[in-house]
């Protein structure tokens, strides 16, 4: 018997075969069959010489990897509280919408080391966290020094991102230019890449405190305190001290036409500038702080008009924008309330970490954008930006996070049929035009038919690899 013939009469044995599915691989849709076995995807093809313990039959039905989430704020103190999620609830959450990774983003504060940031964080998330995790980290003070010096190691040990504010001066989180070129220089050096949060600080706090003043009060004026100008100023010297340096950025929640359009340009120049956007400014527009749970929206960047909303869907399609990510940070609504009387008090952030991928997923399904674009820019560029090398694709060695997507099955998304620990959400009501019927986690199933069936402090650290290197 020649090598060929005994290697097509060995059967492989397998844990799961997910068969008949339309699978979105790299490059195309295939229907193909997907075996995995110890938690990676092992075989991919049809007719594939297999034993499994279970079989999957995902006749009629979308396969797509597991969402990667790179932009939560799980367990984040704000005043006398904390955002609604922490990381059990958010990660259980999470793969209830198909979501099989988060990149969190604890923040540093004045004097404390990376490694000390991040110690508590890692004890919360081995005893919690359901989907696997990294963490970026975002950057307050230098501490004379010590920071940048510490990057190289916090980077060897897989923190490869980090984060700077231009705004929450306040809270004590803003950057200056110098600070923010200071990052921008030493992160290219070490290999890692600079995420920044672009608003102008000045600009939003003479409006705040003029519409104050007048007695302006209402979360109108949360919008009106940071309009499109006041995103577009920072986006745009965001990019300049990036290029200047020609260093990597990544633009968080991109919001405003102005400057996507000026993040797209520093593209076609030929510049590393990386564009993220969220859900909630695909779907709503600055229209929802004039109704009566308007407070219910208040994040920042607010959510812009008509005008950026159908910019970010253009630039999507076009392929500018490289990641979605939900910037998920709810808060419970007795705390929204802290702003009724004044905007400025509210709690900032809303939910999405378990609507991304239903939601974008169902547009696709909708005709609004494509499954394969949807993959790219949740999953895959994630993976591939921020060095998670074993996810982001249904190929061969990568984690077995999997996704089955029901087009057929319409789900209408209410508080009561979600899985955090808020009670309301700005996306009560949405019908999505498909849902996900099952998720796995490195093989296992975590969800299924409306139930988690994930276990907590099953997640992993995500060890990542530095940027452009891995
Ligand atoms: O309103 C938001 N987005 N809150 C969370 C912190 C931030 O700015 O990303
Ligand atoms: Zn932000
Ligand atoms: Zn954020």
């Amino acid at each position: 018997m020649n090598l060929f013939v005994i290697i097509k009469a060995m059967i492989i044995k397998c844990d799961l075969l997910i068969k008949n599915g339309k699978v979105v691989l790299p490059n195309k849709i295939e229907n193909v069959d997907i075996a995995v076995k110890d938690e990676k995807i092992i075989l991919i093809g049809l007719n594939l010489n297999v034993e499994a313990n279970e079989i999957v039959d995902a006749s009629g039905k979308i396969v797509v990897p597991g969402a990667i989430d790179a932009h939560t704020h799980l367990a984040m103190s704000y005043k006398t509280t904390f955002s609604a999620d922490d990381y059990f609830t958010g990660t259980r959450a999470a793969l209830c919408g198909g979501t099989t990774s988060i990149i969190d983003y604890p923040c540093q504060t004045k004097g404390v080391s990376i490694k000390e940031t991040l110690k508590p964080r890692f004890e919360m998330c081995q005893k919690d966290a359901c989907a696997d995790y990294s963490f970026h980290c975002a950057i307050t003070d230098f501490n004379d020094g010590e920071i940048l010096n510490e990057m190289d190691e916090a980077c060897e040990n897989g923190i490869t991102s980090y984060k700077g504010y231009m705004v929450y001066k306040k809270e004590g989180m803003m950057l200056s230019d110098q600070m923010i070129s200071t990052l921008l220089k030493r992160t290219k050096e070490v290999g890692a890449i600079l995420n920044l949060h672009a608003e102008n600080y000045e600009m939003l706090e003479e409006r705040c405190q003029k519409y104050l003043k007048e007695g302006k009060t209402s979360p109108w004026y949360h919008y009106m305190s940071r309009p499109e100008s006041v995103a577009a100023e920072a986006d745009k010297r965001a990019i300049r001290l990036a290029t200047n340096l020609k260093a990597p950025l990544y633009l968080v929640h991109m919001s405003d036409k102005e400057g996507l359009e000026a993040a797209i340009q520093a593209k076609q120049a030929g510049f590393d500038i990386k564009i993220e956007t969220c859900p909630h400014y695909l779907e709503f527009t600055n229209e929802v702080y004039k109704r009566v749970d308007g407070i219910n929206f208040v994040c920042s960047p607010p959510m812009k008009n008509k005008e950026s909303q159908d910019a970010l869907w253009k630039a999507l399609n076009d392929g500018y924008i490289d990641t979605i990510a939900t910037d998920h940070c709810p808060f419970k609504k007795e705390e929204k309330l802290w702003g009724k009387d004044d905007f400025t008090k509210t709690p900032n952030g809303c939910a999405g970490i378990e609507n991304m991928y239903p939601y974008m997923l169902s547009k696709a399904n909708e005709g609004k954008t494509t499954f394969e674009t949807v993959v790219k820019v949740c999953s895959y560029n994630p993976a591939k930006i921020f060095g998670c090398k074993n996810k982001g694709s249904i190929e061969i060695g990568k984690d077995a996070d999997i996704v089955i997507f029901d087009p057929n099955k319409d789900f209408v998304i209410s508080v009561k049929n979600m899985h955090s620990n808020y009670d309301y959400t700005i996306w009560e009501g949405h019908k999505c035009h498909g849902y996900i019927d099952s998720t796995y986690l490195r093989g296992k199933l975590v969800f299924k038919d409306g139930k988690f069936l994930g276990k907590r402090g099953s997640g992993k650290f995500i060890k990542r690899t530095r940027y452009n290197r891995g």
